[in-house]
């Protein structure tokens, strides 16, 4: 793929790296903790301390590209060595800009205490049981097939009601929200017409303000209820706009990366029949080898950042305007942090990966996503005998094959097949 002495393949573009992500990160990692790729000039930043450090210099970068990176380039030409005038000038035109993770400063901290106040671990814990009966429901769909594909079958339904749930969305609308979220953005082929723009989520945007609306009339005991109802810090009460742009980001934010931690999580089971006996028997290690998948194959594998002003990071100096590429799926295998970074080891004492992200923008969602997945395997383990992978779709052991969906900053499976005996008696 890329070799120290050629230059290194397109992050961003190359089908090769969408199919082994692990294996670019693997031939760039002599280049050092941080180069520039020479295709699009974003810093690629590999290095677990050093993707820290950039996540903690909010004076020196911002989350404004945070979604898509360099792609499409800002819209406009980056001149001296402090760009921040000419990002407040345009942030309005970048993509995903109408979205928390794209905010900076006061405006983030206001917006996202907000979310944190509402979204409680203790609110994720009271939904276990509905997680588990709707886990129950969606496997008694297949179960008697002997044969299911994770994706459609389970993941995505099983995500998308789960935090439809926690906000309070109709079981009607359900799927129909579903078909429309479409490919995630960062698709780099077939059209995503609406994956761009500063609110990408707009085409949700009149099912959630009929929903609040429908609150604001008569509140109800959920979370859209609660957003509408509660106050920014500084005191003021959000507007309807405002209160539908966070439901929506929650609404779309939280389910694809589950759906993929959760198919993920299963392949790597349905290779592993020792590991899986081994969960079998100590269901209670389910919560850490879905943190050692996290940390192995992250759903999100990059998360953007830009340089405010000329800095040095990690040994490099970068030009105001710069895009930095934090490139969460290295710096999880980063060698000079976790020993053995390519063996995934339910052992693995620690386990402080960057999956989530960090700091001030870190996953307000990772309670339920966590808790998501873990029950998806629990309840794979509990209702079906042994899974394995239906060689028919991805080939024999020693030429497996697994499609990934087309983007460079999610690690998305885009379907994976798996065959199990039938419960005794199904017909
Ligand atoms: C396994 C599943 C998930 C993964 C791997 C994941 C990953 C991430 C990452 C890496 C970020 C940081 C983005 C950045 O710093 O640029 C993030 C932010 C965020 N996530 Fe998640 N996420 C997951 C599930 C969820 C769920 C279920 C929800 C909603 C209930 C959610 C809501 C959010 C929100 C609101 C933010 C923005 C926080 C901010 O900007 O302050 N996520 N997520």
């Amino acid at each position: 793929m890329a070799s120290p002495s050629g230059p290194p393949a397109d992050f961003y573009r190359d089908p090769a790296v969408i199919q082994d992500p692990h294996g670019y990160f693997a031939a760039v990692r002599p280049l050092g903790a941080a180069f520039v790729e020479p295709w699009h000039g974003s810093l690629m930043v590999t290095g677990h301390a050093l993707v820290e450090e950039i996540l903690r210099r909010q004076e020196a970068f911002s989350a404004a590209v945070a979604v898509v990176g360099p792609i499409p380039p800002p819209p406009f030409a980056p001149a001296g060595d402090d760009i921040d005038a000419q990002l407040e000038a345009h942030r309005g035109e970048l993509p995903w800009s109408a979205h928390l993770v794209t905010f900076d400063g006061n405006r983030h901290t206001e917006f996202r205490s907000l979310l944190a106040r509402l979204l409680t671990p203790q609110r994720v814990r009271a939904n276990e049981d509905y997680l588990r009966g709707l886990a129950d429901r969606l496997i008694d769909g297949f179960a008697a097939r002997g044969r299911c594909e994770v994706m459609a079958d389970y993941a995505h339904r099983a995500t998308t009601y789960a935090i439809s749930d926690l906000l309070g969305i109709p079981e009607e609308d359900r799927s129909q929200l579903l078909a429309l979220l479409g490919p995630p953005p960062s698709q780099i082929e077939g059209d995503a017409p609406h994956k761009v723009g500063p609110d990408p989520l707009a085409f949700l945007k009149p099912f959630f303000d009929h929903y609040l609306q429908e609150r604001q009339a008569k509140p109800r005991d959920d979370l859209l209820s609660e957003l509408l109802a509660a106050d920014l810090p500084g005191g003021r009460r959000p507007s309807l706009d405002e209160v539908s742009l966070l439901a929506r980001f929650l609404f779309g934010a939280g389910q694809d990366t589950t759906a993929r931690l959760i198919t993920m999580g299963l392949k790597i089971l349905a290779e592993e029949p020792d590991l899986q006996e081994r969960l079998r028997r100590q269901p209670e290690r389910v919560g850490d080898f879905i943190e050692e998948v996290l940390r192995f194959e992250p759903p999100v594998k990059a998360i953007y950042r830009i340089a405010r002003r000329t800095v040095e990071v990690g040994g490099v100096r970068i030009s105001a305007g710069t895009v930095v590429a934090l490139c969460l799926a290295a710096a999880n295998r980063d060698p000079a942090r976790f020993p053995d970074p390519d063996r995934f080891d339910l052992e693995r004492a620690d386990r402080d990966h960057l999956a989530f992200g960090k700091g001030r923008h870190a996953c307000l969602g990772a309670p339920l996503g966590r808790l998501e997945a873990r029950v998806a395997v629990e309840r794979f383990l509990a209702r079906l005998g042994p899974f394995r992978l239906d060689e028919t779709r991805h080939g024999p052991p020693q030429a497996r094959r697994f499609r990934f969906e087309p983007t460079y900053s999610f690690r998305s499976l885009a379907e994976l097949h798996l065959e199990f005996a039938p419960p005794e008696g199904a017909p």
